[in-house]
């Protein structure tokens, strides 16, 4: 079998460090058939000072966030959860990595009602490059609007970054991929601007950068927040607005934000081209100072970063 992301050597399940390949579950177990999971994913950057991950701490809370909508009771406080994070990337030994913590409902019912099924808590890591290129994130990608809708208000929580909501977010990629996108953006049911099936979205209109609300079906992105402090630090208009579809095609600059995608520029939209068609101007002084920070060739003043060879103590924020 050929995997598309390379092994490393151990996964943390329940307090333990377990192989790799002894990472398994059981094809009855209730998130396989119910989609009874809530995960995050984290990048760990390479910094002169050795691997550091990037805003550990809101992604765990995040994560135990996630799980207290879907009445997930979880042994692990988010100390806890930050400080195996850290010990999972000096065990494997990665220079950087994307971390993948998820908590599933495991193998002890066939019903619906998850009371009789297992918590179990993994944390994975694994060493990823650009999630859409390195060309993407230099010239910007080709993107289109979805004709799948983010989930309604009161349906799938988007507030939690839960499995099931991934199956709208596979529909959204692979139809953008079969029509020759790199990705696709999201409605709300409104027919307002939500986001991408893994990004949140922003726009610039004369000089203000502009995201859709979490009402907007959209998740609340850690790297939303970095890249809405940044606008801040830099003296550049930022707000959170409902977006109408039409928006997007006039705007001066259009982009996502993820923790895979980072910042990446979008230079058309269904064919039409976005500003001058390739990275703004904004856009590249955002992602500059958002790689200056997370590379640590810049001085990291909201403290994002939890150094993973740090003195003991020092390493959780
Ligand atoms: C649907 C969706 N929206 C937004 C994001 C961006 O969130 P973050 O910046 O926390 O990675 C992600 C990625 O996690 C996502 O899957």
């Amino acid at each position: 079998m050929t995997l598309t992301f390379p092994k490393t050597d151990k996964i943390w399940h329940n307090g333990k460090f377990i192989k790799w390949d002894d990472a398994k579950i059981h094809v009855l177990a209730h998130v396989v058939s119910y989609g009874s999971a809530v995960f995050e994913g984290i990048r760990c950057y390479a910094t002169p000072q050795g691997p550091a991950i990037l805003r550990n701490r809101e992604h765990m809370q995040r994560f135990l966030n996630s799980a207290y909508i879907y009445r997930m009771d979880v042994p692990f406080s988010v100390d806890e959860l930050c400080e195996a994070n850290l010990e999972l990337i000096r065990i494997n030994k990665v220079p950087s990595c994307y971390l993948r913590p998820i908590i599933l409902r495991g193998y002890g019912t066939g019903g619906v009602d998850p009371k009789d099924a297992p918590i179990e808590t993994y944390l994975a890591c694994w060493e990823w490059g650009r999630y859409l290129g390195d060309e993407g994130l230099k010239n910007g990608v080709d993107v289109c609007i979805s004709s799948w809708n983010r989930p309604a208000p009161n349906t799938l929580p988007q507030m939690a970054k839960a499995a099931a909501n991934y199956m709208n977010s596979q529909l959204i990629r692979m139809e953008a991929t079969t029509n020759g996108y790199v990705e696709g953006i999201a409605l709300d049911t409104n027919g307002y601007v939500s986001e991408g099936s893994g990004e949140n979205i922003f726009v610039v209109m004369d000089g203000t950068v502009i995201t859709p609300p979490v009402s907007s079906s959209a998740l609340p992105g850690i790297t939303r927040n970095s890249v809405m402090t940044i606008c801040r630090d830099l003296g550049v208009a930022v707000a959170e607005q409902v977006i109408p579809r039409e928006m997007l095609y006039i705007a001066n600059e259009v982009f996502f934000s993820g923790t895979a995608a980072e910042i990446t520029p979008i230079r058309s939209i269904d064919r039409i081209k976005i500003g001058n068609g390739s990275r703004g101007p904004i856009t590249k002084r955002v992602q500059e100072d958002f790689f200056a920070i997370t590379g640590g060739t810049k001085p990291d003043r909201h403290g994002w970063l939890s150094h993973v060879n740090a003195p003991a103590g020092a390493a959780v924020r």
